[in-house]
Parts: C-alpha cells; sequence; structure tokens
C-alpha cells in the first residue's frame, strides 16, 4: 500500500486583496483519460497541459506496466505510444494509483476485457473506496475480480478472455463507472450500452469520438444513452489539455471572500457537465464573470474573473446540478460561510464515498472554526453571516483529501483567526502548485511544525 509520506501541517491567515492572474493546471479527468485512450490507441498520442499531480503520474507509470511507451518532453508536454485496443500486457507487479479513484477505476475498464490480470492497489484513502460499483459490471463482460471485503481495495481483475457486449444502466450517478463499462466496452465485440439517468461529466464519451471510436449519445425518457461499437481502430490524437474548473475553483473562491480581490483565471474549461459550481456562485451573487468565451478542442473555455463580492446570498442549490459540481461542493461550503443567510445542498450522497466523507470531513472542521453546519446522509446546509464571519482558529484534518486541504486553506484567506490543516501533502495529487500560485496573488499561506 501507498503512502503520502510525512504529513504536512499548513496554515492559512487572512490577507490583503488577491489580485493577478492564476494559471491553474491542466484538467485531471482529461489527463487521465488522454494517457489510458493513448495507450489504448496504436502510435503516438502527443499530449500538452497535461496536469502533473502524483494522481495522472500514477496512471502514467500504470500505462508503462501495462505496455504503452509514455514519455515526458518537457514541462506538460507529453507523449503516448499506445498498444492498440486489446494490446495491453499483463503489469509484471502490483499497480499502485496512490490517490486516485478516477485512475484506478479507468484502468480496471481499460484492461478488464483483455486476457490478462492485474492487481491494484492504492493510498489508506483509496483502499477505503468502494470498487463494486466497476467490478459488478466489469463482471457483466465476463471479468473476475477478488478483493478485500466490501468490494475494497488491493484488489485482482482477470479480464475477460472472450469478452461479451453489455447493456448496463449506471445505478449511481458516476463518471468513473460510465467510464469504466465504455473503455472496457471498447474490446467486446458488438455495441456496449451505457445509460446514465443524470447527465456525468462527459469526456469519456467527447473523446472517444475524438479518437475515432463509433459512439452515440442519444437523451431519451430512461436517461442518456451511450452506445458504443467495440473493437475500433483508435487513432492517435494531439490533445491540448484545457486548465481544470475544479482547481479553478479554489483561487476563484478565495477571490470572492477576500476584500478588495480581483483574480482572473484563464482558459477554463466550461464543459456543461463540470462548470456548476459557477452558475451557483453566480446565482448567489457574485461578480464572476466569463471573459474571452472560445471553443478549444471542442470543450468551451473562458477566462474566469472573481472579484470580491460582499453581498452573496445563501441559495438552494438544485440537486440536478450536484453531477456539475461533485467536487467543488468543500469550496462552496467555506463560500457559503461567507454569504449571507443557509446554503442548502442536497442530492450529494457521493460526496460521502471521496477521498473522504466530504460532508463530514467539513461539517467538523467548519463546526471547530465556529460555522453552523447541519448535515443528513445526502444533503447538508452551512449557514453564513456576511464576508469575514468565519472565526478560524482551528486545526481541520484533511483526510487524505486534496480538495478538503484546500477548502479549509482557503477559509483561512478571509478568517477572523487563521485555520489550519493538519496534513496539505494530498494536495499535490491535483494541484501541486497550489502553494505558490496563491503566494503569488498575495495569500499567506504557511507549512508550520507538526
Ligand atoms: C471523475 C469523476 C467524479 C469526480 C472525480 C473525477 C472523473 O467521480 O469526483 O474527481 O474524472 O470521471 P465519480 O464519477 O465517482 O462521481
Amino acid at each position: 500500500m501507498s503512502g503520502h509520506g510525512t504529513p504536512i501541517p499548513m496554515t492559512s491567515t487572512a490577507c490583503g486583496p488577491l489580485s493577478g492572474t492564476a494559471e491553474v493546471p491542466g484538467d485531471k479527468s482529461i489527463s487521465h483519460r488522454s494517457l489510458i485512450l493513448g495507450a489504448m490507441a496504436v502510435g503516438e498520442t502527443k499530449i500538452t497541459g497535461l496536469l502533473e499531480g502524483e494522481d495522472v503520474i500514477d496512471t502514467a507509470k500504470a500505462m508503462r506496466a501495462f505496455g504503452a511507451e509514455v514519455v515526458q518532453h518537457g514541462p506538460g508536454s507529453w507523449s503516448v505510444f499506445g498498444v492498440g485496443v486489446g494490446g495491453f500486457a499483463e503489469p509484471g507487479n502490483v499497480i499502485d494509483c496512490g490517490n486516485s479513484g478516477t485512475g484506478v477505476r479507468l484502468i480496471m475498464g481499460s484492461m478488464a476485457t483483455s486476457p490478462i490480470t492485474a492487481t491494484f492497489t492504492g493510498d489508506a484513502s483509496l483502499n477505503k473506496r468502494p470498487m463494486a460499483r466497476v467490478t459488478d459490471p466489469l463482471a457483466l463482460f465476463g471479468a473476475q475480480s477478488v478483493g478485500r471485503k466490501g468490494g475494497r481495495l488491493p484488489m485482482t481483475i482477470v479480464g475477460a478472455a472472450d469478452p461479451v457486449p453489455v447493456r448496463y444502466v449506471v445505478p449511481v450517478p458516476s463518471a468513473q463507472v460510465k467510464s469504466a463499462v465504455l473503455l472496457a466496452g471498447l474490446n467486446a465485440p458488438g455495441e456496449t450500452v451505457v445509460i446514465e439517468k443524470e447527465a456525468t461529466r462527459d469526456h469519456t464519451e467527447r473523446m472517444l469520438a475524438g479518437f475515432g471510436a463509433e459512439i452515440t449519445v442519444e437523451e431519451t425518457d430512461e436517461g442518456r444513452v451511450i452506445t458504443l461499437t467495440g473493437r475500433p481502430e483508435l487513432k492517435p490524437q494531439t490533445i491540448a489539455v484545457p486548465r481544470d474548473p475544479s482547481s479553478a475553483a479554489f483561487p476563484v473562491c478565495a477571490a470572492l471572500i477576500v476584500p478588495g480581490s480581483d483574480v482572473l483565471v484563464p482558459g477554463i474549461g466550461l464543459n456543461p457537465t463540470r462548470a456548476g459550481l459557477f452558475t451557483t456562485l453566480r446565482e448567489m451573487g457574485a461578480d464572476l464573470t466569463y471573459e474571452n468565451e472560445r471553443v478549444e478542442g471542442g470543450e468551451p473555455v473562458a477566462d474566469l474573473r472573481a472579484r470580491f463580492s460582499p453581498n452573496m446570498k445563501g441559495i438552494d442549490v438544485p440537486p440536478e446540478r450536484a453531477a456539475s459540481m461533485i467536487d467543488e461542493y468543500p469550496v462552496l461550503s467555506v463560500v457559503a460561510a461567507n454569504a449571507s443567510g443557509v446554503t442548502m445542498m442536497r442530492g450529494v450522497k457521493e460526496l460521502r464515498v471521496k477521498e473522504s466523507d466530504r460532508i463530514d470531513a467539513m461539517a467538523v472542521g467548519l463546526r471547530a472554526c465556529g460555522v453552523e453546519v447541519e448535515e443528513g446522509e445526502d444533503w447538508w446546509s452551512v449557514t453564513g453571516h456576511g464576508p469575514g464571519s468565519i472565526e478560524g482558529g482551528a486545526t481541520c484534518e484533511s483526510h487524505l483529501d486534496h480538495r478538503i486541504a484546500m477548502s479549509f486553506l482557503v477559509a483561512g484567506m478571509a478568517s477572523e483567526k487563521p485555520v489550519s490543516v493538519d496534513d496539505g501533502s494530498p494536495i499535490a495529487t491535483s494541484f501541486p502548485i497550489f502553494e505558490s500560485l496563491m503566494a503569488q496573488l498575495g495569500a499567506q499561506v504557511t507549512r508550520t511544525a507538526g
């Protein structure tokens, strides 16, 4: 089992206005998929803007273990020499996906219809997370799996030697599950059909089409029906990864709550299946504008401009928006604590099975900082008392969860007393330049003695 090594305690203190340009790293979801689909194409896929966070690096290592050549040319610039659909070799060792649920679930899908066996593990957070949501549909293709109790990692997958295509209704709103099934479907003969009742991020569908797979998406009464024809020859691509809206969320939310701030976050992917946070913030009264809107690599992109917003109000976040902002609820709760009134977040059960139980992690930490939080299995609410009203003065546990660590550090930027996290090391999984970038904007985040 991998770990994160020595914890890095960090403290964030109220700061003056944040200003300047925040160039956040490449999109994590698209980075994982670029490497995996590149490995399943025949020939050289060229990638620029790849996120070089630990999660994605673990996926790059895994693709090498399955036989693809993966080469870094310079910062963010990579090539993958793929082995083709069905061309994966059996890894000689255990595949360690570190902290990454996306990495492990998508890779399991990509190998499950090849006649090879692979064993997967991860860090203490990943090894607690449910994998049956992926291994159940993979079993329908003919793959077998043996893991720990409750379908936990470490887990071995024996890929199907004679896979059959499947028709699968995804029981939870999860792009990871949908994507695992589609990637498995690539090496099954005939048509694999995946139906999702609620739309989740659609990067896999868009990228499969870009790589030349035959894939259709139909909106029906049953939901989104995705039909993929198996055994295509995927054609290598040149991919410019857009910057990650989930990372942009941190400088954007910080600027909204720190008095006097004005921050530009350029080149952010605004795929509607990802942009729910920004819609929500605007509904709350945030001074958040989209500048220079354009389309890049088939994805809508804009420069986001966020300014201090003293008059934000709590709102009811529509549950049907949950999937499009699922990773952003922790930092939204920090903004909610700086708005006036109650922000109600419903339909968010999935938050309990992320890198941590994100409702619980935020509720405990925010309460320790003097914020009123209520929660149920599928909902939570935060009561805000306007800008600068978080008392702070607490050390919050990050539970090996990058987004929890960054959310509390953003909270400290506008709190009366500093806010600390016990361990900021997981930030490196998705946003390795978080500290330097926030410092450059004027934030005061320091590493503190343990
Ligand atoms: C992701 C999907 C989401 C999200 C994760 C990335 C993806 O997970 O939370 O950070 O890249 O497919 P679920 O699919 O489990 O909701």
